[in-house]
């Protein structure tokens, strides 16, 4: 079979990291036939110096041709002073936008080697594997009106809709029940129906498309603050949470720090199937930034990266036996005792970004 990916490594660690999974690509052709095509574009601040624009339409249509986009990361102090329209998340927004990729997918593992250095103790979070989707093209990001009116008596008015419609909601709600299936087969939907409409919307459609298709799916809902509550309490109560855009932005954040390092976080974008073929439009990307304050040094940790290659493998590739591989392979080299330095505990050992990427290919 032939697999297409591009890559967009943007700047900073972006392209540091993205070496890594070049080398993983490269061994996975070679001694396992495994297919995959790549191309490479430039997305963010490169971009926009090489053509200033921070994706151009060409490596648009690229993407929209591939089979799964990887990207890195973009951003950093060079390009502050760049106009609002082509600073280097425009290029990030307009993959998603174009793409359309409404399901944002955040797993939070806990390897048992971090579960020490967690914020939480250890006995919360080891063995923790939940997921949180979140809602990524709808609600009060995007709902208009969205603007700043003048009062005319020295007031103004901040105004932000929130805006959910039934298609939104079904479709967040199927790849939350079958993502379950294959994981521990329970979601808890989030929202707060006691004071939003929206939510009361988003609670009857969550429970409709469940009793209409996934009865075998475990569902429960939450208040979202409570929510937020169990999730630092107990987490491992919960497998795959659902919530809209602005509930899941945060909580996804609050579940991504008791797991340890920026560097260890992937994620997933997804679109809607294709109607013919029943594949998805999907960017894969670490939830780190463009880190330039350690730029150019070679002691980026890749894992968030390989992590979110590993994604690419179960979600856009079905390779689910190499995806899981792969995440026991990085389990494996920390229970060995390698960390980059953002992970470095005593009696560890570290090691740079090309040496992590060497020793998790070699596992
Ligand atoms: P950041 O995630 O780049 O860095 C935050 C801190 O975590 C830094 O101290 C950094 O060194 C560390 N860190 C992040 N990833 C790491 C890794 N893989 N290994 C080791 N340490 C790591 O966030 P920050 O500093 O707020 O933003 C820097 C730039 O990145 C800004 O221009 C920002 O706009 C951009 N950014 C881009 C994102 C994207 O491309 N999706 C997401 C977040 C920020
Ligand atoms: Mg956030």
């Amino acid at each position: 079979a032939t697999r297409k990916l591009l890559l967009l490594p943007g700047d900073g660690i972006g392209p540091e990291a993205m070496a890594e999974v070049k080398k993983l690509i490269e061994m996975m052709n070679a001694d396992f036939n495994a297919g995959f095509e790549t191309e490479e574009g430039l997305v963010g601040g490169c971009a926009y110096d090489a053509h200033g624009q921070s994706i151009s339409d060409a490596d648009m249509d690229k993407a929209m041709a591939a089979d799964a986009v990887l990207f890195g990361a973009v951003g950093g102090p060079k390009w502050d002073g760049v106009p609002y329209e082509v600073r280097p998340e425009a290029g990030l927004l307009r993959l998603r936008k174009e793409m359309e990729l409404f399901a944002n997918l955040r797993p939070a593992i806990c390897y048992p080697a971090l579960a020490a250095s967690s914020s939480l103790k250890p006995e919360v979070v080891e063995g923790l594997d939940i997921l949180i989707l979140r809602e990524l093209t709808g609600g009060v990001y995007f709902g208009e009106p969205k603007e700043i009116t003048d009062l005319g008596n020295g007031q103004k008015r901040g105004i932000d809709t929130q805006v959910y419609d039934t298609y939104e909601i079904e479709r967040i709600a199927g790849v939350a029940f079958e993502l379950a299936r294959t994981r521990s087969n329970k979601v808890c939907s989030m929202e707060k129906h006691n004071v939003m409409k929206s939510g009361v919307l988003w609670k009857e459609v969550v429970a409709n498309t469940h009793k209409a298709k996934y009865s075998d799916v475990e569902l429960t809902h939450m208040l979202a603050d409570a929510g937020g509550m169990q999730l630092v309490r107990w987490p491992k109560q919960f497998d795959v949470i659902v919530t809209d855009n602005l509930f899941g932005d945060m909580l996804s954040d609050v579940a991504a720090m008791l797991t340890g390092s920026l560097g260890m976080l992937p994620s997933a974008s997804l679109g809607a199937p294709d109607e013919k073929t029943g594949s998805r439009k999907a960017l894969y990307e670490p939830v780190h930034g463009s880190a330039p304050d350690i730029a150019g040094k070679g002691i980026a940790n890749p894992i968030a990266m390989i992590a979110s290659f590993a994604m690419c493998l179960r979600y856009s590739f079905n390779m689910v036996e190499e995806a899981d591989r792969l995440e026991k392979a990085i389990a494996s080299v920390l229970d060995d005792g390698l960390r980059t330095k953002d992970l470095m505990s005593k009696g560890m050992t570290e090691v740079g970004t090309a040496a992590m990427g060497d020793a998790i290919i070699a596992k």
